[in-house]
Parts: C-alpha cells; sequence; structure tokens
C-alpha cells in the first residue's frame, strides 16, 4: 500500500500565524504538524509517501523531510498549484499511485489510535474512519447500520442522521484515480472528498472503522492548542518519528 499525505490548502483561519508558511509546519508541541500523520502511515509499514503541498511552500517540506531516508522510507513530491479539494490528492497522485492501494491522510489531522492494523488489513474497496462527535452540523457525517454497514453520508448535514464523523484518513484501491477524475466540483469549487466515499458506497464497497481515542483536526487555534495538549500528555511514547 502507498501513501498520500495531503499538506496544501490555504489555511485561511490560522491567518495571520499562516501568511509565511504552511499550517502543517507549525509546531504542535515538540514537532512539526506534519510529523503526527506521518507517523500513522509510517507506524503501518507504508515505505512509500507522497506529500503533496502548495506551491510557494515546497521548498521548506523538502528541507524539513528531505528523501525519507531519515525515517526509512521514500518520500515523493507533488505540487498542487490550487486548493481544488482532497479528491484532487487522487489525480495529482496518478503515476504515484499506479493502480496500487493507498491510504490518504491530511496533513493536519491528528490521531491518537494506532491505526496500523486497521490500515494493513484493508482489502479493497474503500475505508473510512468515524468518530462519534458532539457538534456533528460542521463534518462529514455517516450513518451506519447494526452490523456497522454504510448506509449513508451527508456534508455538514443539518438534521445529523447521526454523530459519526468521518475522520481525515481514507483507503481506496486503484480504482480511485479514475473515480476522482469524474467527479464535478462541488458548490465551493471543490471536487470532494465525500463524493469519493458515495462512489464507493453505491457499490456496497465502502468499510467503516471507528476511531477510539482521541482525533483532532489542528485547523482552528482552540484545536491547535487541543492538539498541542494531547500530544504533549499522550503521543510522547507512541511516537516512532
Ligand atoms: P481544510 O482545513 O479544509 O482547508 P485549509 O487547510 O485550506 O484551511 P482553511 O479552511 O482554514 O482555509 O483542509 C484540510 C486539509 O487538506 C489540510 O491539511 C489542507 C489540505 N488541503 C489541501 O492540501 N488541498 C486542498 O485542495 C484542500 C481543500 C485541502
Amino acid at each position: 500500500m502507498k501513501g498520500i499525505i495531503l499538506s496544501g490548502g490555504s489555511a485561511t483561519r490560522l491567518r495571520p500565524c499562516t501568511k509565511v508558511t504552511s499550517k502543517q509546519l507549525l509546531p504542535i508541541y515538540n514537532r512539526p504538524m506534519i510529523y503526527y500523520p506521518l507517523n500513522t502511515l509510517i507506524k503501518a509499514g507504508i515505505k512509500e509517501i507522497l506529500i503533496i503541498v502548495a506551491p510557494e511552500r515546497a521548498g521548506d517540506y523538502l528541507n524539513l523531510l528531505g528523501s525519507g531516508k531519515d525515517f526509512g522510507v521514500k518520500f515523493t513530491y507533488e505540487i498542487q498549484d490550487k486548493p481544488r479539494g482532497l479528491s484532487d490528492a487522487f489525480i495529482i497522485g496518478e503515476n504515484f499511485i499506479d493502480n496500487d492501494d493507498v491510504a490518504m491522510i491530511l496533513g493536519d489531522n491528528i490521531f491518537e489510535d494506532d491505526l496500523s492494523e486497521e490500515i494493513k488489513n484493508f482489502k479493497s474497496g474503500g475505508k473510512i474512519f468515524a468518530k462519534p462527535v458532539i457538534d456533528p452540523e460542521r463534518f462529514g457525517i455517516i450513518e451506519i447500520d447494526k452490523n456497522g454497514k454504510a448506509i449513508s453520508i451527508e456534508e455538514k448535514p443539518i438534521n445529523p442522521k447521526s454523530n459519526l464523523c468521518i475522520t481525515g484518513l481514507y483507503i481506496f484501491d486503484g480504482r480511485v484515480v479514475e473515480a476522482a477524475k469524474q467527479l464535478k466540483p462541488s458548490a465551493r469549487g471543490e471536487i470532494e472528498i465525500v463524493d469519493l466515499h458515495n462512489w464507493y458506497l453505491s457499490k456496497g464497497e465502502l468499510e467503516v472503522a471507528m476511531v477510539k481515542g482521541e482525533w483532532i483536526d489542528a485547523g482552528t487555534f482552540d484545536s491547535l492548542l487541543a492538539a498541542q495538549i494531547l500530544a504533549k500528555e499522550k503521543l510522547q511514547d507512541k511516537l516512532i518519528i
């Protein structure tokens, strides 16, 4: 399985701190943010990782992370010239993915759990990672039946059918590239990850795994602070890089 870290975006919610640097390079306690999602992939045994960055920050990522040799893996870099949406990662990554299975993680998502087994036991189709939240109207929400099978997905629902939020780690088989290429931009002008989930869901091939520990999308100042505390208090002895 290959890995992708999507680490571009505009990070408008963290201005002015992100005016001259990338959100995913900001410190979370004693490491740059991107180290945390990198840990999730590297721990799961993924050796080939594509890092997608915004053009103006590419040099900083290369300087920080290099070839991957220091971490026992191989990094490839691609530039996303505009934030076209999360599904764009699979179009940018077409050659890199080369029909293999791929785990894509967002560069600002921090998981307390070791998800290695869930990543390693992926077989085919799509797999997403869900976590109960208290404010489901802010997220992509998945409804599941009593056997844990996905029923429906809604983006930022006004009347949520569940409180299970779809977190920023997604695993797909090689068909994801062609599926991403068929997507039309949403009203906000992005090709949405939820449309890829629905593509697999409509075929009955979307698996849902549960996130038990803490999960933080560190995209706001309050969640950034929460991530710092999580990193200091619970993650230090779990990190391998
Ligand atoms: P978001 O947090 O939704 O967007 P953002 O980082 O641009 O921030 P803001 O809303 O404050 O302007 O993005 C989630 C993650 O995905 C984050 O790590 C950035 C990344 N991303 C890309 O790399 N390319 C994209 O086209 C988008 C939409 C996001």
